[in-house]
């Protein structure tokens, strides 16, 4: 029997549209699983007429789906607390019946956001200071806290004062050791409790409902290109949103993953730092920006924003194995004239079709672009495939042409509605 699981995956630098994308899959799914990141992930999604945004719950609690955050994913018990409030409040129902979070997930503590903060006055990733990568950090430095520790009162004190004797010399500047024991302590006591109720094997459990043959759901957060393995490092986040990291981050075995779907913006967006071959230069930069909304959903942080990259696609369909695509956002481009594609990088005469590991090229290359015509036709309402204007189809199968896969699925406004499949 094959497994009935599909896993959704960010072919760029994040902010692709995912939420969008398995809030519309979860309607047909039994369980969504988060696999990696934590809470430096914003999935906005818009649901009867109301803006949400995710950052660690699957964007399928909102279709009441049971929903899975696994051993993968890094865990700041403050922000799951206010997380899981927020949605309550919303009137979105979450209990241990439907939120089910791994024993073995790492947990996210204050010195972990400290050292996130110092860190970055050196590095400058730009990152999103969620302590995510001082959590994985510590967790591959085999002193990390995992959610079976925090359980145990006596194990979670004794790793703690470890650690702190450890970390504080790096963080002094930001408040005395009296103090951050006690917020560490407080939050504990606070939050322990809380989590308690949803914890479980989630390995077993994600076994147990696939050999049952339910529908399973991989949720990814971030994308190909911040893969802290196959994107563009160091500029990456610190885990693996990428198809091999769904195998670590849950436990099942790599012949459980069915399917792969991508999920690729008709455009390039990225937060933070980094080298970004098609960033646009210009004041079309800052339109775009404003017809996409891109701002982050989880700091705010504008965007940057450039053309649509077939090196940075192919990339990802190479990685994941991805055999179809979902293009989001392509109302975003309306007006835009022309509109370009990157098809390869060039460097001192030496043209690359493959996205470069030298962080030197990463930054050096230019891209080669093909042009295409626009649009001003407004196509949010369009529903079928064949009704959208020629200038649109002609860039979506120029997409196709040069990533070499099939667009199976346009998701076009922020509405779950507003999507045709071709
Ligand atoms: P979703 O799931 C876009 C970026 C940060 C920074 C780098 C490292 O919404 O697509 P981190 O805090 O993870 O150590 O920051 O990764 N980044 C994201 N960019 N979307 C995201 O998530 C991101 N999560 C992290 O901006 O450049
Ligand atoms: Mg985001």
């Amino acid at each position: 029997m094959k497994p009935n699981t599909i896993a959704i995956i960010g072919t760029q630098w994040g902010d692709e549209g995912k939420g969008k994308v398995v809030h519309f899959l979860s309607r047909n799914a039994d369980y969504i699983v988060r696999y990696q990141g934590g809470n430096n992930a914003g999935h906005t999604v818009v649901f009867n007429g109301k803006e949400h945004i995710l950052h660690l719950v699957p964007s399928g609690i909102l279709e009441n789906k049971k929903c899975v955050i696994s051993n993968g994913v890094v865990i700041d018990p403050e922000a799951l607390y206010q997380e899981v409030m927020f949605l309550r409040s919303q009137g979105i129902k979450i209990n241990k019946e439907n939120l089910f979070i791994s024993e073995q997930a790492h947990i996210i503590l204050p010195y972990h956001k400290y050292l996130d903060a110092i860190k970055e006055k050196t590095q400058r990733i730009g990152t999103t200071q969620k302590g995510i990568g001082p959590c994985y950090a510590d967790k591959y430095a085999r002193v990390g806290i995992r959610v079976c520790d925090y359980l145990e009162e006596d194990t979670f004190r004794s790793l703690v004062e470890k650690n702190i004797e450890e970390k504080y010399p790096l963080i002094s500047e930001f408040i005395s050791k009296k103090a951050l024991l006690k917020q560490i302590f407080e939050q504990h006591k606070k939050y322990s409790k809380f989590i308690k109720q949803f914890v479980t094997n989630t390995t077993n459990l994600l076994i147990k409902v696939i050999n049952e043959n339910k529908k399973v759901i991989f949720e990814s957060a971030q994308g190909t290109l911040l893969d802290v393995e196959f994107g563009s490092y160091p500029y990456v986040t610190s885990s693996h949103p990428t198809v091999g990291g769904i195998s670590i981050g849950t436990g099942l075995p790599p012949s459980y993953i069915s399917k792969v779907i991508g999920v690729a913006k008709a455009y390039t967006t990225r937060v933070g730092e980094g080298p970004f071959p098609t960033e646009i230069k210009s004041k079309l930069q800052d339109i775009l920006r404003e017809q996409g909304k891109e701002y982050g959903a989880t700091t705010g942080r504008p965007r940057r924003c450039g053309w649509f990259d077939s090196i940075v696609v192919k990339h990802a369909i190479k990685i994941n194995g991805i055999k179809e695509l979902v293009l989001t956002k392509l109302d975003c481009l309306r007006n835009i004239h022309p509109l370009k594609i990157c098809v390869a990088y060039k460097y001192k005469n030496k043209i690359y079709y493959d996205f470069p590991t030298s962080r030197k090229l990463q930054w050096l290359v230019k891209p080669i672009y093909k042009t295409f015509p626009g649009f001003s036709e407004d196509i949010n309402s369009i529903s079928n495939y064949q009704s959208l204007p020629k200038n649109v189809k002609n860039y979506i199968e120029a997409i196709e042409h040069f990533c070499g896969v099939k667009i199976k699925m346009i998701s076009l406004g922020r509405d779950r509605n507003e999507t045709i499949f071709k």
